[in-house]
């Protein structure tokens, strides 16, 4: 028996296709403004066909250019890109020539790590200024001198011993600046300060009398409060560096003797560092301060002699008259 013939392939698929697909097809040409008047189904269909066809290559076209829209853009960036971090690149090699370094070489990423630890450092020294200015802003020191600081002379026995105790300001040393006024003593105790807080010691400047009576009123009020004489003395014992200024106008009572003994042992003890200043011969000093503080200089430091002249000038009242 003989097979059938095979129905042709656009006949049966024109044949697949049913009166709804049909009114379907006619609508949407209608909306496309592409129905003929008086067209048959297969004309339809063809129409149809070319329709889809149109609307495929329409849509291709519109996905090229968005993606040429999209190539653009990315390009873009990628110059922008580019460009900010030659700029970026350009920027750093300026700093590292600023810093006296030649630049040649330096990849990218060697730009960047250098440029992050300049920052780095820089935040830790500001870090540090901030520190040391709260420090120094907290010490006491008399204004004048303060103001002073920059302006000192290249007195070289002056700047040879102000190194000395800067250098050791973290070692725990007794010392005492011993000679005539204006020798520049007060000075080169808050130059001391000064960079003492820079190191991150903290450091307090006080004058005996300030510091006597400080101890005193907490020593009457500790009779009826707790905040007594000894917690004074603890206090002042903690700090890194003191410099205790005008020794020699004290009254030399026993309670004063006793409480420079006791602070200068517990300084002494805990290895912080102080800083007497007297209007005094090395010989009346020792006199007036004793052998046990004169022994624990000779121990952890030294009693310099200023014997150079007084800084101090005669101001613009005498020199007008
Ligand atoms: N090395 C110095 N160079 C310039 N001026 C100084 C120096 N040391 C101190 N002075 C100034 O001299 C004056 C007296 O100094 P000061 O420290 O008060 O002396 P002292 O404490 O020995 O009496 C102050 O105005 C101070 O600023
Ligand atoms: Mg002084």
């Amino acid at each position: 028996m003989e097979a059938p013939p095979a129905p042709a392939q656009t006949g049966s698929a024109k044949a697949s296709n049913s009166d709804l697909e049909i009114r379907l097809m006619r609508q949407t040409l209608q909306q496309a403004k592409r129905l003929g008047q008086g067209m048959t189904d297969e004309q339809v269909r063809e129409e149809f066909s070319r329709y889809r066809s149109d609307q495929q290559d329409e849509k291709g076209r519109a996905e090229q250019r968005r993606e040429a829209q999209v190539k653009t853009v990315l390009k873009r960036q990628t110059d922008e890109a580019s460009a900010a971090r030659q700029d970026r690149s350009e920027r750093i090699r300026e700093h590292v020539r600023a810093a006296g370094l030649d630049p040649t070489g330096l990849s990218d990423a060697e730009l960047d790590r250098y440029a992050h630890e300049q920052s780095t450092r820089q935040a830790d020294l500001e870090a540090r200024l901030w520190r040391s200015r709260k420090c120094f802003g907290a010490s006491g020191c008399p204004l004048l001198q303060t103001e002073n600081i920059d302006a000192v002379d290249s007195n070289p026995r002056w700047h040879e011993i102000h190194d000395l105790l800067a250098r050791r300001a973290g070692e725990g040393y007794l010392v005492a600046l011993l000679g005539s006024s204006g020798t520049g003593k007060t000075q080169m105790a808050v130059n001391v300060i000064k960079l003492a807080c820079d190191a991150g010691i903290a450091c307090r400047y006080v004058t005996a009398m300030d510091l006597f009576r400080e101890v005193r009123q907490a020593a009457t009020a500790g009779r009826e409060k707790a905040a007594s004489e000894l917690e004074v003395i603890n206090a002042w014992a903690e700090v890194g560096l003191i410099a205790i200024d005008d020794l020699h106008q004290r009254s030399g009572t026993d309670f004063e003797q006793n409480t420079l003994i006791n602070l200068l042992d517990r300084r002494y003890a805990a290895k912080r560092s102080t800083i007497l200043i007297a209007n005094q011969t090395k010989e009346a000093f020792a006199a007036a301060v004793g052998d046990s503080i004169v022994s624990r200089i000779y121990e952890t430091g030294e009693a310099f002699w200023c014997d150079w002249p007084s800084y101090r000038k005669p101001g613009a009242w005498r020199e007008s008259r």
